[in-house]
């Protein structure tokens, strides 16, 4: 009978521990990019397929893109999702209108065609849509990619680069699949990992120093990465770039959205095995992935992945290649730091929930959820900025910040870790927990396009934990931005679009065009409200033209 039992649960173990050889995704280069973002299914688990959606060839997640500095790209991105979508590129320095946020929506069978310049350092980005409440389940559904941006400098240094081979994008998720299979973009109980899409993933590399670009594209999970035997690696890049000198380290903690590059050294190791891993034993309670918070009667949101030690990756080890790397670098690239006594503005977000017990939100900045039609703030160009983040709640979160990438000045007073001294986009703050960070916003005045900041927790930010800002050139004075930026509401509209005028002077004429530029309505005197409900749904612009000078907002109706 005992022996029973044990086979039984031999065959479980081995069944359940059949493994995959990790899928690396495909490149995209050069000057133009096509993204085709399209509805698929995978069969993940036994039993009901699961709805995905794919970008290009792939039937969940997409290529990855490859970036240089400098360099000037179209990209081009079709939405066949059978939804309204948009595409950001998380933590690339590009202009409001580029960045693929909230505002700039791309309906079910059309196309969107931003072109930017690649300004920002060597390092790993990604990419994923961000439409208004819908950021979770279009991301994890799989309509996401990596981006990896490389420059002179990073050339420049003896470090693995062969993509695929010594330099790989490490994609982390847990996901939670419904009683029918579906990924639940609400997740509080995930249990299943997936790198790079695979489950019980297996990658051979080569006995030399590895590179690997560390995402974490989760709902709501923080890794605190690790090897088997508590192997040292050494971090050498947080989000925006690489560090001054690598770190070695035993533990890495990446928060949803955030990217830390690490460089293992599998020098001497052909033909071992090791796990990488999260230690989720080791976080604190409220970081999601640490132990379960136990809450005033016992009534606790809990994954088995909670507070227990897991591996992620099974790595085995292979022949070492011609021409390894075989030693990791002393030092990288040099990190100008902002100066704090350059700041000549500071700002404080308060992270806070209605209810001070509350796990699953939602929560808010300043105890305001995102409105579309309210710029939070007005950032005069060239500004250097100190931000102040507070989290009241009983949660930690992942605050990451569109636009600009920022370096952290101290967490409760301490300057930050070596490891996270770098250029970051994503910063975990902890509950009752300061952190200061410094940012200048030197590019890209336009005060009818704002940037977004939020949780990166997916769930969160669809909630509403998300605020916005407009670079201003302050040269053109108050008075002029105030009359560029007349609100129009709802938006998306049905029925009525209401515009309010009572920051505006000198309206002589407001136009409805479709589209494809086709004149649907003009009005002679300023309305306040335009009766839309004979449009068919679809984005529209309002063209709003004043004495002085004349304005585009773009407007999503939605009549059925
Ligand atoms: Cu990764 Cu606002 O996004
Ligand atoms: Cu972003
Ligand atoms: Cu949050």
């Amino acid at each position: 009978m005992k022996n029973h039992i044990l086979s039984l649960l031999l065959l479980i173990s081995v069944s359940m521990s059949a493994q995959n050889l990790l899928f690396v995704p495909d490149t995209l280069t050069g000057a133009s990019i096509s993204l085709r973002v399209s509805r698929d299914s995978v069969q993940f688990l036994p039993g009901r397929i699961t709805q995905t959606y794919g970008i290009n060839s792939y039937k969940y997640f997409g290529p990855t893109l490859i970036l240089y500095r400098g360099q000037h790209v179209s990209m081009s991105v079709t939405n066949h999702m059978g939804d309204t979508t948009t595409m950001h590129w998380h933590g690339l320095h590009v202009a409001a209108i580029n960045d693929g946020g909230p505002q700039s929506m791309i309906m079910d069978g059309m196309s969107w065609q931003p072109q930017f310049t690649i300004m920002n350092n060597a390092s790993t980005f990604w990419y994923h849509p961000h439409l208004n409440r819908k950021t979770g389940i279009q991301a994890l559904r799989g309509a996401a990619g990596v981006i990896i941006v490389r420059d002179s400098t990073e050339a420049a240094l003896n470090l693995p680069r062969s993509y695929g081979v010594d330099d790989l994008p490490i994609v982390v998720q847990s996901h939670e699949f419904d009683s029918v299979n579906q990924i639940n973009p609400r997740a509080m109980s995930d249990s299943i990992l997936l790198v790079n899409g695979t489950q019980n993933p297996y990658v051979n590399l080569p006995a030399q120093v590895v590179r690997l670009r560390l995402l974490n594209a989760s709902q709501e999970r923080t890794f605190y990465f690790g090897l088997s035997a508590n192997k040292t690696f050494a971090v050498i890049g947080n989000d925006g770039g690489l560090l001054a000198a690598p770190v070695s380290t035993t533990r890495i903690s990446v928060s949803p959205g955030e990217r830390a590059e690490i460089l293992v050294d599998l020098g001497g190791m052909n033909g071992q095995t090791i796990y990488l891993r999260s230690y989720g034993s080791e976080m604190p309670s409220d970081v999601r992935g640490g132990p379960p918070m136990i809450m005033p009667g016992g009534n606790t949101m809990y994954s088995p992945l909670d507070g227990i030690d897991y591996n992620i990756l099974r790595i085995n080890v292979t022949a070492a290649t011609a021409n390894p790397v075989t030693t990791i670098p002393s030092s990288l690239v040099s990190v100008t730091r902002l100066l704090e006594a350059n700041a000549n503005m500071a700002r404080r977000i308060e992270f806070t929930a209605l209810d001070s017990l509350s796990m699953d939100g939602p929560f808010y900045f300043n105890q305001q959820l995102f409105d579309m039609n309210r710029i939070d703030y007005r950032i005069p160009l060239n500004n250097t900025e100190v931000w102040t983040l507070y989290d009241k709640t009983m949660v930690a979160h992942p605050f990451h910040l569109h636009g600009v990438q920022f370096q952290i000045l101290d967490r409760d007073g301490n300057p930050p870790a070596a490891k996270e001294a770098g250029w970051k986009d994503v910063i975990l703050v902890h509950n009752l927990e300061t952190v200061r960070f410094i940012a200048k916003f030197t590019d890209f005045p336009d005060p009818n396009t704002p940037f977004m900041y939020h949780c990166h927790i997916l769930m969160h930010e669809d909630d509403g934990m998300m605020g916005q800002y407009v670079i201003v050139d302050s040269t053109l004075g108050i008075n002029d931005i105030q009359a560029a930026a007349p609100s129009i509401y709802p938006n998306p509209a049905s029925g009525i679009l209401n515009i309010d005028l009572s920051s505006t002077e000198s309206i002589s004429k407001m136009q409805i065009i479709s589209s494809t530029g086709q004149l649907i309505g003009s009005y002679d005197r300023p309305a306040r409200q335009i009766d839309i409900s004979s449009l068919t749904d679809g984005i529209y612009f309002l063209k709003i033209e004043g004495n002085e000078r004349s304005d585009v907002r773009k407007v999503l109706v939605m009549n059925r």
